[in-house]
């Protein structure tokens, strides 16, 4: 049932928009073109199985990861529609070897680059579970009238202006957040407009969930298998032992963890020794909007929005998620991790 007025992502944007008299309006023009490729991609994925895009694409990204065919149209979708923004200056894709600029006047005249993993959990696609998009907004630090440059996507995550997912799930959400607030809105497919349901998230700061891919434990730290044990070993008081849930999808995994509380962690291990996710595409959008809501994203050395990348498809281990859970993990590996 619905109650109180409807609010669309766009009226929302406008009007925290005009809490900052400054503001020019370009980032909620540009979250309007990013959810406009939100939409487009959802309908594809909606409607995979009747057209032809379930499977693999027959080529690798330059991480040597194999490209599903809805990674590949999830990444043209994004590229096209930002394109056309005039909002725009530039991308860069988790599945492109290089940032592309976009040299028309508009686009050089932009403020804003745009960093994505246009489809998320890409194994989950063939199965019909939970898979999503990420991205990161950055306000560029070249020359405006300029073509962008590298530079503009190897800032800190601490420089970022927005951050959000789009999470194609039992329904398909946008959720969003700025360094003031998160906020999550569900997508009425009969009207195409993406409508405030999660306003202000805000993560628990306890949880009873773990979610990482338990089969690497062999792979793990002597600090990471004690902490799983942690896990698992029975403490009524602490309401121990938790759950295991894993998705295999981060932006899946990460928003049940932003809802109902819990950690997710992707550690390095022996045969990936500076962790799987990346740093621009995966760690730092997701940790900006889990600390914008109360949680904590660490690499176990260092902030992840503190860390200085280096390369564009740089990799970082992850501890992220509710506050208590995130600190009890670092103290389990911080020993391991001075010793380097
Ligand atoms: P992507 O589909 O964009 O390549 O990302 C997959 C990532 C992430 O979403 C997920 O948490 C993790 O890889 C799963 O990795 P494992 O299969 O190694 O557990
Ligand atoms: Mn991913
Ligand atoms: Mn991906």
């Amino acid at each position: 049932m619905l109650q109180g007025k409807l609010i669309t992502l766009d009226e929302f944007t406008i009007q925290e928009t005009r809490k900052f008299p400054q503001a020019t309006g370009e980032l909620s023009s540009l979250l309007r073109d990013i959810a406009l490729a939100g939409k487009v991609i959802n309908n594809k994925v909606r409607t995979a199985g009747l057209s032809d895009v379930l499977g693999k694409q027959g080529s690798s990204n330059i991480q040597g990861e194999e490209q599903m065919k809805l990674d590949v149209l999830a990444d043209e979708t994004l590229i096209h529609v930002l394109k056309g923004s005039t909002d725009c200056a530039g991308i860069a894709s988790e599945e492109n070897d290089d940032h592309v600029s976009y040299e028309d006047t508009f686009s050089a005249n932009s403020k804003y680059v745009v960093l994505f993993d246009p489809l998320d959990g890409s194994s989950n696609i063939d199965v019909n579970a939970s898979i999503g998009t990420i991205f990161s907004i950055y306000r560029r630090v070249s020359e405006l009238g300029k073509p962008c440059t590298e530079a503009d996507f190897l800032q800190a995550g601490n420089k970022l202006m927005a951050a959000g997912y789009i999470i194609y799930g039992s329904s398909t959400m946008m959720v969003y957040a700025t360094k003031l607030s998160v906020n999550g809105f569900t997508l009425d497919p009969s009207i195409g407009e993406f409508c405030l349901s999660h306003p202000n998230m805000r993560i628990p700061e306890n949880g009873k969930i773990y979610s990482l891919n338990q089969g690497n434990t062999i792979k793990y730290s002597e600090g990471m298998k004690a902490y799983l044990n942690y896990c698992m070993e029975s403490n009524k008081e602490e309401g121990r032992p938790y759950s295991h849930r894993y998705i295999g999808s981060m932006v899946g995994d990460l928003h049940r963890t932003l809802i109902k509380g819990g950690i997710f962690i992707y550690p390095a291990d022996k045969s990936s020794p500076k962790g799987k996710l990346r740093l621009q595409y995966e760690c730092n959008p997701m940790t900006f909007i889990v600390e914008a809501a109360g949680g904590i994203g660490h690499c176990g050395y260092e902030r992840v929005l503190d860390v200085q990348p280096t390369e564009l498809h740089q990799r970082v281990p992850i501890f992220i998620g509710s506050k208590n859970m995130v600190n009890k993990a670092l103290e389990f590996v911080k020993e391991e991790v001075a010793a380097g």
